[in-house]
């Protein structure tokens, strides 16, 4: 029988996770099945204990079952750990293996396709919910100058600046701040991690925080110039970037994880890329 895989959500449709990973399967000449399972509010466990029931080998987790994936695992890596949610399983026996291959998939696009080191630069994450928590420990590891996460509900941003901190082993200085306390600094790489581009609106950010050469990123994908990149743009920021990249690095990530081998991404990304105009 076909090895099967599945995205799990509600809703699902909008899913890209069947058109990449089938498109990697086949350039890794790997036979497997990858369909979309919208399970009901309330209903992740017993849509994924059917799942297991028939065969299914593992899942990649969407909107809005993050944590209730978190909680149905059995084995959690520091990845899920870090995050406090989980975006691939992988099931074999009784065990419900869990990882989280956002923040990976984010420093794989930025380092690796978009050619922009994080070691020694100045960073700035915009946003202090699920996404930067996701983000945090992959940017760390990349030993950067500098951290600061910047938040409306600045208690937020403090909770993620300790948890970042602590990560480092407190060699690297991290701030947890609200927006009107970022002053005059100037960042390298500028994340927007809110969730403000899906509701087209701008972060109140000044457009003065990008330094000469620097990189602008919104983690969101396919919304073309969203407000945040216009005004990347408009302060003369040259290099922008949305997370199409992202999107296709982590399920490479989770794709190499089931199958032991890892699929080139470029022809996935081509293929989504929605102009930023
Ligand atoms: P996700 O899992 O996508 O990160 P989330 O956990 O709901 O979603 O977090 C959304 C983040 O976007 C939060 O940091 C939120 O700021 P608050 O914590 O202050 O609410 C941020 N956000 C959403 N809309 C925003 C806006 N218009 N301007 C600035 N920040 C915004």
């Amino acid at each position: 029988m076909t090895d099967r895989y599945a995205v799990i959500g509600n809703p699902i449709e909008q899913s890209k996770s069947p058109l990449i990973h089938t498109a990697f399967a086949q350039v890794c000449g790997q036979a497997i099945d990858y369909t979309k399972l919208l399970a009901p509010l309330g209903g992740f466990a017993s849509a994924v204990d059917a799942f297991r029931a028939a065969g299914g080998r593992g899942m990649n987790v969407t909107a809005p079952f993050k944590l209730d994936a978190f909680a149905y695992a059995t084995d959690l890596a520091p990845s899920a750990q870090m995050a406090g949610a989980v975006n691939a399983m992988k099931f074999e026996g009784d065990k419900v293996y869990a990882e989280n291959f956002d923040g990976v998939g984010l420093v794989r696009d930025v380092v690796h396709n978009l050619s922009c080191p994080i070691q020694g630069r100045r960073i700035l994450i915009l946003g202090a919910g699920g996404a930067t928590r996701g983000a945090l420990m992959p940017i760390m590891d990349q030993q950067p100058a500098e951290l600061v996460i910047v938040n409306r509900t600045v208690a937020k941003a403090e909770e993620l600046a300790a948890l970042a901190l602590a990560h480092g082993a407190g060699s690297i200085p991290v701030g947890g701040i609200g927006y009107a306390d970022l002053g005059a600094q100037t960042f390298d790489l500028v994340f927007n991690a809110t969730s403000a581009s899906l509701k087209t609106e701008l972060p109140p950010l000044s457009a003065s925080v990008f330094a000469q050469g620097c990189l602008a990123y919104d983690l969101t994908y396919g919304k073309g110039l969203t407000p945040f990149l216009q005004l990347a743009k408009q302060a003369g920021v040259t290099h922008l970037a949305d997370g199409v990249g992202m999107l296709a690095e982590q399920a490479a990530e989770a794709f190499a994880w089931w199958r032991g081998v890892r699929p080139d991404t470029r022809a996935v990304i081509e293929r989504l890329t929605v102009p930023l105009v």
